[in-house]
């Protein structure tokens, strides 16, 4: 099939904010200070600072290698590298199912921000007793039709950008979404360190405390290495095909780790300085950013404006996460079935409403329909993306990348934008450790989350 020309990032810096855009989600802001609060603060810090230095960059390196190299979508790429009857094909179908699946569920709960939003800006949580405030939260996923229209209206808004291309809608996008992102959480960054609380906060997130540090928790660093810097989903094989032949691809992934990593630290400091300077406990989950957080703005000075600034703050972290998982979907439909993007932008978007209104459901009227053992339709889907189609899909991608690509090729790509003299320790890790680390996730995620036995009782 003839290709049209392909579109690139008009400048790295439009590159680095689209892909730390994607990275930068709901998994930075709640999930992981909580999760860094309970495995052992600053212990659990470290294991995944390490788990994102020897998995997560070699993974996005390889990813951002073989999209750019290619110059095509996530199955088209493997496709280019290996023709159409390779084994090789499935870390391109798993990890755009990956996405299919993530974005119909992600968008329910990006839904749930946009909610928030309003009801901060309605000023619903000024005056409120703690107990009312609480409520809302479980009135909302109770309540089915209000969660379809949000999410109705987050995929509209994800697909109203990605309709207008790499450079004009998703580049400009993350342009302007990014640094106000920044803006924003700095200032709540800035609030938390002067309340009372800042101190409990700070040591809560960073006082290295091995007895919570189980295996457990190991697991669960290197899993949230993995969601949080976006890997497995396609996403940064179809971004890392728009960069230029030229970009130092160390240095590009740096960055965008970077960014990431800073901004989970200061969402959990920012969050948990506030909760303990009222004196409340951090809860964890949902529940941490849709209950605990609207209740402590509600009782400090400022907090309705504090609360319409994190709200804003995740729904667009959550929204520059969707275009990439849309994206990632489109550029399929564009590279290998010919589709033009507007075509493939609203089918996949329709498709993504469709297949998240089960989930929009999940808490309300199909709350008796248990899928998985005892999961609901939502708890399902989420377990299936992100405990096996994405580190299924990251072995894959580390075992192609690691020892069936060319063994050329791959060098040649850090060559061309300067980081060659990293090749012996990257082709190291991506070797050896990514996955080794990874396959040992899954084997634990497979057996603690019972797909065996759901499996056995199939037959
Ligand atoms: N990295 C996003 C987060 O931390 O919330 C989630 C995500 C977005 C995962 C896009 C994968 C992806 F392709």
């Amino acid at each position: 099939m003839e290709h049209p020309p392909r579109a690139l990032w008009a400048s790295r810096l439009g590159f680095i904010l689209a892909a730390a855009g994607s990275a930068v989600g709901l998994g930075n802001v709640w999930k992981f200070p909580y999760i860094a609060g309970e495995n052992g603060g600053g212990a659990f810090v470290l294991v995944y600072l390490l788990c994102i230095a020897v998995v997560g960059l070699p993974i996005m390196m390889a990813e951002l290698m073989i999209g750019r190299h290619t110059r095509r979508d996530a199955v088209g790429a493997f496709i280019h590298l290996e023709g159409r009857r390779s084994f090789w094909l499935s870390p391109g179908w798993v990890s755009i199912a990956a996405a299919f699946i993530i974005l119909s569920y992600y968008s329910v709960v990006a839904g749930w921000t946009l909610d928030y939003v309003y009801r901060s800006l309605a000023g619903s949580f000024s005056g409120q007793p703690a107990e009312a405030i609480e409520g809302m939260f479980g009135s909302l996923i109770g309540d089915g039709p209000r969660q379809i229209l949000w999410h109705f209206i987050f995929v509209l808004l994800s697909l109203g950008i990605v309709i207008g291309g790499v450079q004009k809608g998703i580049e400009r996008w993350s342009k302007i979404l990014m640094p106000i992102l920044f803006v924003l959480l700095f200032l709540l960054f800035v609030n938390g360190m002067l309340s009372k609380g800042a101190w409990e906060g700070i040591t809560f997130m960073f006082r290295p405390d091995f007895h919570h540090l189980t295996p457990g928790s190991v697991l669960e660093a290197m899993g949230h290495a993995f969601f949080t810097l976006s890997l497995g989903m396609a996403a940064m094989i179809t971004y890392g095909s728009y960069l230029s032949k030229g970009e130092d691809l160390l240095a590009a992934s740096l960055r965008v780790v970077i960014l990431d990593t800073t901004i989970a630290l200061m969402a959990g400091l920012a969050i948990f300085s506030v909760v303990f300077s009222v004196g409340m406990q951090p809860a964890a989950g949902p529940g941490l950013v849709f209950k605990t957080v609207p209740v402590v703005f509600s009782q400090l000075p400022g907090g309705h404006f504090l609360a319409i600034v994190f709200f804003l703050l995740l729904s667009f972290a959550a929204l520059t996460s969707a275009i990439s998982l849309l994206e990632a979907q489109v550029a399929y439909l564009i590279d290998e079935r010919g589709w033009n993007r507007k075509r493939a932008t609203a089918f996949l978007a329709g498709l993504a409403f469709v297949v998240g209104i089960p989930t929009a459901l999940s808490y309300n009227s199909l709350s008796e329909w248990k899928i998985i053992g005892d999961r609901v339709f939502f708890d399902s889907v989420d377990l299936i993306a992100s405990n096996y189609l994405l580190p299924i899909s990251g072995l894959l991608i580390a075992l192609y990348v690691g020892w069936f690509w060319s063994g050329t090729e791959e060098k040649e790509e850090l060559i061309a934008g300067g980081a060659g003299w990293i090749y012996p320790l990257w082709h190291f890790l991506i070797r050896f450790v990514s996955p080794v680390a990874v396959a040992i996730v899954l084997f634990f995620k497979i057996r603690e989350t019972g797909l065996f036995e759901w499996l056995a009782g199939l037959f």
